[in-house]
């Protein structure tokens, strides 16, 4: 056991800022696939996966939300690993950046690049709006206006802490060149040479603007700026700057990591400078893979058209059916697009016809012919060899294409052998040979090739499939003996007299048009972007009295402008049935002036002043957000100054 071959694998931490997607399951079963077909081959596996928690965006969520940051994310981190759960994900260690002990690692490693010189204080300088707490760029901010809230920005100067990144250029420039398999696939490291080569700067690694991050433990204003803290996981996760390294001695340097096209930048330069200037082994290969793409080519659930909830989508079809879908639809280094056509497509040719037929006949016609006993005869003439040859082949071919990440290739490889099957049996018609005793030889030689090739096939599956290949296997009465992984290139190891099982289809054929129609209902009851605001449910409930501190009355609009120097907010007069007052609303994008003037509508109306691009606001407006849209609730028939509770 203690000389096996190590592999360590990991996908992105993912940012508990918002639901679970189908997006982020893609990385995820990927790895996962990885990780299950190198345990089959006999590796000692550390799978890695988890959620990467601070940042200013969660800290603003977790406001918007009424709960504190890690209320937040203590609920999306379980979300998280509900679904990897749902997915038949196996891995190995789940790390969230807010346990203790990466929190602890991760200021030991700051420190360390501290006194090694790497890092160092500095300013960080940019356009600054003080109520959204943002920097921008001078090309962000053409008009130096901020491009969230329209107001006016400063230029400012922030102390911070920069890792020296700039020195690493030359270094990883050589990395790439004498480890031509660092970065893959080819278009990513072509990307990323040209990006090193126009130079680097020194990386902003602290910021004190916000305060939702693991604290610098010599200089407490500062929190670790995201990427230091987030990249670190795949090493303290080992254990790396706690008391008990072990995991780390033993599996780091991971043999790949995982990650999306977008982030391949922070993997192949920022990570690879921080462990050149710890002194540690680099990851010996990073692989960025595409994006599925929802609908109108957009990467995230944006889409109208498409289910894409893991959870809806594997409580219709099974989840090996979405794992398969995604490992074959789309080849691991491109986008592909998603449809619930294409994946209804994939169940019903690939899985329900293919594959669940080849077994539901062959275990029938072994029950029909055989009383359901898998016969012993090996009387092999042409067609056989044929059949069996591919059979004996098709563990090497699956094997290089699996190694090369390339999922869609093996599998479509092992679909040859699926159709081989069936192409075999529609030569030798085990059915005419069924209809003479003379023939039962023959027919038994072609049913134990037929078992025997499936026998193949539930192991090479079952990387992304487990339940599937399990299924097989019941229904095939094999054990686990036969179905070592080392087996699926051996011909003739089902045992004699094995007894085969009629199951349930292994894959439900679907009626597409029905289905679509069915998804379609569900789409508009349960949009995407709904969905996301769903996960965003994490309201704190509150008490009658905490409502009743809020006072709503009826306010009618008597005059309305836009405010100068905002692109966003307008500037309301309102009576509210005693005086009139002046109210300031963020709603210029979607009413004109005179859409406005003569409508009653919801006034907070004991809402403390505020000044808004130099115009003081008594109160607040109430309106909806409709998806893109925003739209004032209007009360018009109501008289104005009336409470509402
Ligand atoms: N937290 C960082 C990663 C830190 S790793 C040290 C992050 N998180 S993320 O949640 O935004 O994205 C995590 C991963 O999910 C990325 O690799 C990203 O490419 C992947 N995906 C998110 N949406 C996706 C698709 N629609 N398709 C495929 N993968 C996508 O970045």
């Amino acid at each position: 056991m203690g000389n096996r071959k190590k592999y360590y694998i990991t996908t992105p931490i993912y940012y508990p800022s918002g639901k679970a997607h189908l997006g982020h399951s893609y990385s995820t079963v990927a790895a996962d696939v990885m990780a299950r077909y190198k345990r089959l081959q006999g590796y000692d596996v550390m799978f890695l996966t988890g959620t990467d928690e601070h940042g200013q965006k969660i800290e603003i969520n977790a406001g918007k939300a009424g709960v504190t940051p890690k209320e937040y994310v203590d609920k999306i981190a379980m979300d998280f690993k509900n679904l990897w759960k749902l997915l038949e994900i196996s891995n190995d260690k789940f790390i969230r950046t807010t346990d203790d002990y990466h929190e602890r690692a991760v200021q030991k490693i700051f420190r360390m690049l501290f006194d090694k010189g790497e890092i160092y204080k500095g300013k960080y300088e940019g356009w600054y709006c003080t109520p959204c707490e943002s920097f921008f760029t001078d090309t962000q901010t053409p008009d130096k206006k901020c491009p969230d809230c329209g107001r006016d920005l400063k230029w400012e100067e922030e102390e911070a802490y920069f890792f020296r990144l700039s020195k690493y250029s030359g270094k990883l420039l050589e990395l790439y060149k004498d480890n031509p398999d660092f970065i893959q696939p080819e278009i990513r490291k072509n990307e990323m040479i040209k990006f090193v080569e126009s130079g680097l700067d020194d990386l902003c690694v602290s910021r004190t603007s916000f305060s939702w991050g693991i604290p610098v433990d010599f200089d407490k204003k500062h929190v670790v700026y995201v990427w230091l803290d987030a990249l670190t996981n795949y090493i303290t996760a080992l254990g790396f700057g706690s008391d008990d390294d072990s995991d780390y001695k033993k599996y780091w340097p991971a043999d790949v990591h995982f990650v999306g096209k977008e982030i391949v930048r922070f993997h192949t330069v920022i990570w690879p400078a921080i462990l050149m200037a710890l002194g540690l082994p680099l990851p010996k290969q990073v692989y960025g893979h595409g994006w599925l793409l929802f609908g109108n080519g957009e990467k995230m659930s944006k889409s109208k058209g498409n289910v894409v909830d893991p959870i809806i989508l594997c409580e219709r079809y099974g989840v090996d059916a979405v794992r398969y879908f995604l490992m074959r639809d789309i080849p691991f280094g491109a986008d592909g697009l998603f449809t619930n056509e294409a994946l209804i497509n994939r169940i019903n040719f690939d899985l329900a016809n293919d594959l669940g037929n080849l077994l539901s006949r062959t275990v029938s016609m072994v029950e029909k012919y055989f009383d359901g006993v898998i016969p012993d005869e090996k009387r092999e003439g042409n067609v056989d060899l044929d059949l069996i040859s591919m059979a004996k082949s098709i563990k090497r071919d699956y094997e290089v294409q699996m190694d090369g990440f390339k999922f869609s290739s093996a599998l479509s490889k092992l679909w040859l052998l699926v159709s081989r099957c069936n192409k075999y049996i529609d030569e030798t018609m085990p059915w005419e040979l069924g209809k003479n005793k003379e023939n039962y030889g023959r027919l038994a030689t072609v049913l134990y090739n037929l078992c025997e090739c499936l026998r193949i096939i539930s192991i090479l599956v079952e990387p992304i499939m487990p339940g599937t290949s399990k299924k097989m296997r019941e229904q095939l009465g094999l054990d686990e003996e036969s179905c070592k992984w080392e087996l699926a290139g051996e011909w003739g190891i089902t045992p004699n007299k094995t007894k085969v099982f009629k199951g349930g289809a292994l894959f439900p054929r679907i009626d597409t048009d029905e289905e679509v129609k069915e998804l379609e209902k569900l789409i508009s009851c349960k949009s995407p972007e709904k969905e996301s605001k769903t996960a965003d449910n994490l309201v704190k409930l509150i008490d009658i009295e905490d409502f009743a501190k809020i006072e709503l009355i009826s306010a009618k609009i008597e005059e309305c402008e836009p405010v100068k120097k905002s692109k966003k907010l307008l500037k309301l007069k309102l009576y509210d049935g005693k005086l009139s007052r002046v109210v300031v609303s963020g709603i210029s994008n979607y009413y004109k002036p005179e859409e406005l003037i003569g409508r009653t509508i919801v006034l907070v109306s004991n809402l403390k002043p505020a000044k808004l691009c130099g115009v003081e606001s008594n109160g607040m407006i109430l309106a909806a957000d409709c998806g893109e849209d925003v739209k004032v609730l209007f009360i018009d028939d109501i008289p104005p100054g009336s409470k509402i509770r």
